[in-house]
């Protein structure tokens, strides 16, 4: 089968679908696996509510035809509306960007609301993915989090079908791109204890099927199930699987040096993903995570590809600019107090504008600025921009290196570099939002006038300035502005 062409990943899946079922519900729906979910229900006919604590502008545009609702796990009140005539529940919520020391009693908070309140609302059934690991052996605070949730929400009267997975390999999956950007940019591999520890990775297709293939299969309900891709492989075995793949000749060396802040760290500069989230993953490699359940899925759900396969998937998936769903798609830590520059009481403090008519059409400049931040970087003094960008990463910002999830193509949401979609009206305007360490609030708009004949480009810098050190800030990149604006603003045009 030329699995190339498939346009969704449940196009081989042999379970029937249901959608007399009714509402199926799909939390987590900005995460990465959320992301990947809701198309492949809605490709298969269901209704389908996704569950977001902000409301997502564009998810009309992304998914045709999906019910939003927006609440808080953390608040039972707003639950109700969400759990209301729900036949199933996904729980994909997990809150492990709060940082160690927070994520775990979060989670297990927001189960226990979710519980309750489904029980209270007639859900039929939960279908849960969580993360594999050994119940009797001491674990990480992610895998032990994982399996507090599993065992909150199996407590009530709702079968509860708990499956859990190791690390996902998958088109924009954090594992992938951590392990392709290691291979991609390290010629030598320092290789402590931890690497040499088992792990069962799942590729991204085999995860979907078998999610939604539990929804189409009643037997299922109730049960729990390890799920994993064909081979046991050590995290140093993933390397060099992926290293081979891609013809690169890599030195390791085993090392006694095993601390893991300093390992994530070091590869938080090397990979795109940031160290808060490389350490709570890196933190689990301590742990085995192989699949050992009794139960065994059917094998119309469940039908194992080996990591190499799933690896040359994602690979396409890429090739092809068609990633669904990145781990860049959830929101950073402070989200909940990023405020959107149309809600300010007032416009930004300061505002810094450049302007250029082109007789270039709406859709080319739309597809040129469209682009900003890819494989092109910042299309004048990249050099500035990664600069900014590393300075922010080693200070623990989010950093420039996140990319973006495609090439050409930009949603409400989507990161960029550091920065994030904000409000974007195909072939008129673009905002982006700052998530980088600032002293205040940024953000940066592209728009589109006609005038005439001609279409006038405006750039527009924003700064809400947060003390002293906020105008400090704003003043000394105040020269750059001009330099940095006015070139990129003539490429722009030159490139549409
Ligand atoms: N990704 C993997 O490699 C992997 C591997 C094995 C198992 N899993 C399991 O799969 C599940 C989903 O993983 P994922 O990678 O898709 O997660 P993710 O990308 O980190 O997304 C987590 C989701 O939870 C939502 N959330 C957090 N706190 C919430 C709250 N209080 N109320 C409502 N929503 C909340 C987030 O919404 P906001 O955008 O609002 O923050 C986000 O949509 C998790 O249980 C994870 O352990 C994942």
């Amino acid at each position: 089968m030329d699995w190339t062409n498939n346009k969704y990943l449940t196009d081989d899946l042999l379970t029937i679908p249901k959608p007399e079922l009714g509402t199926i519900l799909v939390t987590g729906a900005t995460g990465y696996v959320g992301g990947r979910l809701v198309p492949e229900l809605l490709h298969r006919g269901y209704r389908v509510r996704v569950m977001t604590r902000v409301p997502v502008e564009d998810f009309d545009e992304q998914w045709p035809g999906v019910e939003t609702v927006v609440a808080d796990a953390l608040a039972e009140e707003q639950l109700k509306a969400a759990l209301q005539g729900v036949h199933t529940a996904y729980y994909l919520i997990h809150a492990l960007l709060l940082g160690e020391k927070k994520f775990e009693a979060v989670d297990v908070q927001a189960a226990i609301n979710f519980r309750k309140v489904a029980e209270a609302s007639g859900v039929q059934r939960i279908i849960y993915l969580g993360g594999l690991g050994d119940v009797n052996a001491p674990l990480s605070p992610h895998l032990r989090s994982r399996l507090q949730v599993a065992k909150e929400l199996q407590k009530g009267k709702i079968k509860t079908t708990v499956l859990r997975a190791a690390i996902i390999i998958g088109s924009g999956s954090a594992s992938y791109e951590i392990i392709k950007n290691l291979v991609k940019r390290s010629p030598v591999f320092f290789m402590p204890y931890w690497a040499r520890t088992k792990c069962q990775p799942i590729s991204i297709r085999n995860l979907i099927n078998t999610l939604i293939g539990c929804l189409e299969t009643e037997e299922t309900a109730g049960k729990s199930y390890d799920i994993g891709g064909t081979e046991i492989l050590t995290y140093e075995e993933m390397i060099r699987i992926l290293s081979e793949l891609q013809n690169k000749r890599k030195f390791f060396f085993h090392t006694s040096f095993s601390n893991i802040n300093l390992y994530a760290y070091v590869a938080s500069l090397l990979t795109p993903v940031p160290a808060a989230i490389i350490r709570s993953l890196m933190a689990s490699t301590v742990n085995e995570v192989i699949c050992k359940s009794k139960d065994k899925l059917p094998d119309t759900l469940y039908r194992p590809i080996s990591y190499k396969e799933a690896l040359l998937r994602a690979m396409t998936r890429e090739e092809q600019d068609d990633v669904r769903s990145r781990w860049s798609d959830q929101y950073p830590r402070a989200h909940e107090l990023a405020i959107k520059l149309r809600e300010l009481e007032k416009p930004p403090f300061y505002i810094s504008s450049y302007h250029l008519l082109s007789e270039k059409s709406e859709e080319a400049l739309f597809a040129s600025f469209s682009k900003i931040g890819g494989e092109d970087g910042w299309f004048y003094s990249n050099w500035m921009w990664r600069a900014r960008g590393m300075v922010d990463r080693i200070i623990f910002g989010v950093g420039d290196a996140r990319g973006r999830r495609s090439r050409t193509s930009l949603r409400v949401n989507d990161v960029v570099g550091f920065w994030r979609v904000e409000g974007r009206r195909q072939n008129s305007h673009l905002l982006l939002r700052a998530e980088m360490k600032l002293p205040g609030m940024a953000w940066l708009e592209f728009s589109l006038h006609k005038i005439g004949e001609m279409n006038r480009l405006t750039v527009t810098a924003y700064f809400e300035p947060q003390g002293i050190p906020g105008k400090i800030y704003w003043y000394n990149f105040l020269p750059f502005h001009y330099f940095i604006f006015t070139n990129l603003i003539k490429q722009i045009d030159r490139r549409a």
